[in-house]
């Protein structure tokens, strides 16, 4: 039980500004505790029975008092939005520069991926200083990715992505817990994110045979199921063209007007009658069932490669 401690280690820069308004939230909840309940043991003794308490002349209202309980707890209320607003936007969106990483949940363990196409399950190796951004899906039921140290707590929802950030401001090993149950080995549903030096995390990304990054194992899977044979430059399908199509807007047949991101992606390959993009025909197959989330991502991340302005850490393939 030495390891036991009161508060999580702060190790990310938004460890401290989650705290600050932990804290606060404790010091008023305290201070208006004994402002109700101080008086209220003050007067059970003054007017208890049998007390000579002065019982005349008992004041029936204060404007002051009235007032002062409404506009009080008002002001305070609105502070604690305004701040706690504040920090959950920052919470929400990830710096650009973001080393970018995928992460799949599943039946009980996690599956990770950095960008470079090095594995892991149950434990995730970062570089300290440097922003993470994580992707993340479930294979199955909701699960949630949670690491106390960093203050990082987001739902991992099967059919849709969810994504949090952190940026580690302290060597060492952090507790990664699944914070949703989610069936009979939940509570073993554990790992560790392990911060190393940014000079060792590249050492340790290089380690070991290379690997393929999540880009070329995308593109692969293109060639491999088939994709490219309808969306290739020579098709003889009518299929749009996917070059460039990240992240920009995209007209669909309903006249409407979306951006293709990670979301619509995805669901264009799982339910490609859903979105049409506008001047093609609903001829493509659904691949539900067929492809896992992890292949979904590279090719997602193969798509993404292809757009004009790579994001600055997608590593844009030259090999070829
Ligand atoms: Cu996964 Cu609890």
């Amino acid at each position: 039980m030495d390891q036991f401690h009161l508060f999580p280690p702060q190790a990310s820069t938004t460890a401290q500004q989650v705290d600050w308004i932990f804290f606060a939230l404790t010091a008023i909840t305290i201070f208006f505790c004994a402002v109700v309940f101080l008086p209220i043991l003050f007067f059970a003794v003054k007017y208890r029975r049998g007390s000579k308490a002065d019982r005349s002349n008992a004041p029936s209202e204060s404007l002051l008092l009235e007032s002062g309980w409404t506009i009080v707890p008002l002001v305070i209320s609105i502070g604690l939005f305004g701040w706690g607003a504040i920090t959950y936007f920052h919470l929400e969106r990830p710096p650009s520069d973001a080393l970018q990483l995928q992460v799949v949940a599943t039946h009980w363990m996690w599956k990770l991926q950095h960008a470079e196409g090095k594995r892991e399950i149950d434990e995730l190796h970062v570089p300290l200083g440097r922003t993470v951004a994580l992707t993340m899906t479930s294979q199955d039921v909701i699960h949630s990715f949670f690491v106390p140290a960093f203050r990082v707590k987001q739902d991992v929802v099967p059919g849709r992505y969810t994504g949090a950030w952190f940026k580690p401001t302290k060597a060492g090993e952090y507790h990664l817990f699944c914070s949703q149950y989610c069936g009979t080995h939940h509570s073993a549903m554990i790992g560790r994110v392990v911060v190393i030096e940014p000079l060792d995390y590249e050492r340790w990304l290089n380690a070991g045979a290379p690997g393929e990054t999540i880009a070329r194992a995308g593109e692969r899977l293109f060639r491999d199921r088939g994709c490219s044979g309808c969306h290739g430059a020579n098709s003889k399908f009518h299929a749009p063209p996917l070059e460039n199509l990240y992240g920009k807007p995209r007209p669909l047949a309903t006249g409407e007007m979306i951006t293709a991101d990670e979301r619509y992606l995805r669901d264009s390959i799982f339910l490609p009658g859903k979105e049409i993009a506008a001047g093609y025909e609903n001829i493509m197959p659904s691949y539900a069932g067929q492809l896992s989330e992890e292949e979904i991502m590279q090719l997602i991340a193969y798509l993404k490669s292809l757009a004009n302005e790579p994001s600055p850490n997608e590593p844009n393939e030259k090999r070829d």
